[in-house]
């Protein structure tokens, strides 16, 4: 069976990818960002997942707004990138694992989440800059993909509690696919942060830390919130704080928060890492096996 090891949250502005392509990494500016980073790469090396299911929103590339689906599925056996603007490089392609695609989305059908399902689809930087700061430097990224899209883009946008639950039943189908796998499931986007208009530049520091304790301990208190309301606390583009959420709701053991990065702001956002532990029982009943398999010390 397959297990969920364990979370991640992290920003996707797309100025990230203009720096890993200029080698920015320890630039003063970018810096105390990329070292939120030295974490997240000691424990993929450690616990070396097989799988990211990534929660994120498109931000054109794939879905425009004449049509735009609330949840959509990659389905497909790879994922291109194209050129979105932004000054980036078009990013390297990933693998999908179409069979597992396939299961989430009866699993989500089963559970009334009548979600577009997507053989051809491209990933723009909300996918792209994650796996490149998550597998710096890599010819092909470590893992295959279940890419699925949350609109946060389009209103009428689906609640928190939406996400939430539409997290738990993507972990649940994770958790029944039959095939021995890790899997890592990450949410991207946020936090606070408003591109356009009159508040373009906003960013509420004292609300990105409720949500982030909220995410960690309890995230039905963050449910509270209406859409309005998150985006007036958080932002428009703040609100890609739903893919969080749904990350979050597909971690189905015990939970624990192991890393937080925070620092303003990254281009117009204020930018945070996470990483949650996911333990199961599963998870504990496997470590043990590893454990009797593992030779012992000399
Ligand atoms: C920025 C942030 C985003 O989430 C995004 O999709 C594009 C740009 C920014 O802060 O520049
Ligand atoms: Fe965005």
């Amino acid at each position: 069976m397959a297990r969920i090891i364990g979370g991640i949250g992290t920003t996707h502005v797309p100025s990230i990818g203009k720096a890993i392509a200029e080698h920015l990494e320890n630039d003063p500016y970018w810096r105390p960002f990329f070292r939120g980073f030295d974490y997240v790469h000691d424990w993929l090396a450690r616990e070396r997942p097989d799988v990211a299911v990534v929660f994120y929103n498109d931000h054109g590339l794939n879905f425009f707004l004449d049509k735009l689906p609330t949840f959509a599925v990659g389905a497909a056996a790879e994922y291109r990138n194209e050129d979105e603007g932004w000054g980036i490089p078009v990013s390297k392609s990933a693998d999908g694992i179409a069979e597992l695609s396939w299961h989430v989305i009866e699993r989500l059908l089963a559970d009334e989440f009548d979600v577009t399902m997507c053989q051809d689809m491209l990933v723009d930087h909300a996918v792209t800059i994650p796996m490149a700061l998550m597998w710096p430097g890599q010819a092909r990224w470590p893992v295959r993909i279940v890419p699925i899209a949350i609109n946060t883009v389009q209103h009428p946008l689906p609640s928190l509690v939406r996400c939430l639950k539409l997290g738990r039943s993507v972990g649940r189908a994770i958790e029944t696919f039959e095939q021995d796998l890790n899997v890592v499931v990450i949410g991207t986007g946020g936090l606070s942060h408003q591109l356009d208009g009159e508040r373009a530049g906003f960013i509420n520091k004292a609300f990105d830390q409720l949500c982030m304790d909220g995410l960690a301990a309890e995230p039905e208190t963050l449910t509270r919130y209406s859409i309005p309301q998150f985006v007036e606390q958080a932002g428009a583009q703040g609100v890609e704080f739903l893919n969080w959420m749904a990350m979050r709701g597909a971690l189905t053991g015990r939970v624990r928060e192991l890393h937080r990065n925070y620092h303003i702001p990254i281009s117009n956002t204020a930018a945070a890492t996470m990483v949650f532990e996911n333990v199961t029982a599963a998870n504990a009943a496997g470590d043990k096996a590893q454990a009797r398999l593992r030779p012992v010390a000399a």
